[in-house]
């Protein structure tokens, strides 16, 4: 049964929203690298291969249901941060945004009784969840100890023990 419309164009532009996320936290890796805290620079470049997973997911799930993507236009991060607090703030903003977007393409599904897309973004619902926690996290974590040159140290060697697995929202 062919996709609708309506679904095809939510995921596709979702593709581009993962696309998007994955750029934005290489731009928080950057400035952490240049900071010298290398640990959470490591967490952000595997949170962008995490997005680009995600993207993958979405790509491969729509040409393997008869749909060709369109890959359009990248927008540009524009944030740029003077503290090491205001990344992991923005982090957690963006995740709860793209919650949103998936949960509204989960809507749409339902809307035309797609059932097959609803239990493909089942995973993208349970990910956003971990992704807001993981977010959250690391804001309290930084609020918490982040003031004091031996807990940032310690945050630091604990985001740098992060590694990456590839994500699994299809077969693969
Ligand atoms: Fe793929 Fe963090 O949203």
């Amino acid at each position: 049964m062919a996709l609708q419309p309506q679904v095809t164009e939510v995921l596709n532009n979702q593709i581009n929203k993962e696309l998007y996320s994955s750029y934005l936290y290489l731009t928080f890796a950057d400035y952490y690298d240049d900071r010298g805290l290398k640990g959470f620079a490591n967490w952000y470049e595997i949170q962008a291969k995490e997005e680009m997973d995600h993207a993958m997911a979405i790509r491969r799930y729509l040409l393997d249901n008869d749909f060709k993507p369109t890959m359009e236009a990248i927008d540009k991060p524009d944030k740029t941060f003077d503290n090491d607090l205001a990344p992991l703030e923005a982090g957690l903003e963006h995740e709860e945004y793209v919650t949103g977007l998936i949960h509204n393409c989960y809507e749409i599904a339902h809307e035309v009784h797609d059932v097959r897309t609803m239990q493909f973004l089942d995973w993208f619902v349970k990910e956003q969840g971990e992704e807001e926690t993981n977010a959250r996290d690391m804001v309290t974590n930084m609020k918490l100890f982040g003031s004091d040159p031996k807990g940032l140290y310690d945050l630091d060697r604990e985001y740098q023990a992060r590694t990456y697995v590839q994500q699994t929202a299809l077969p693969m």
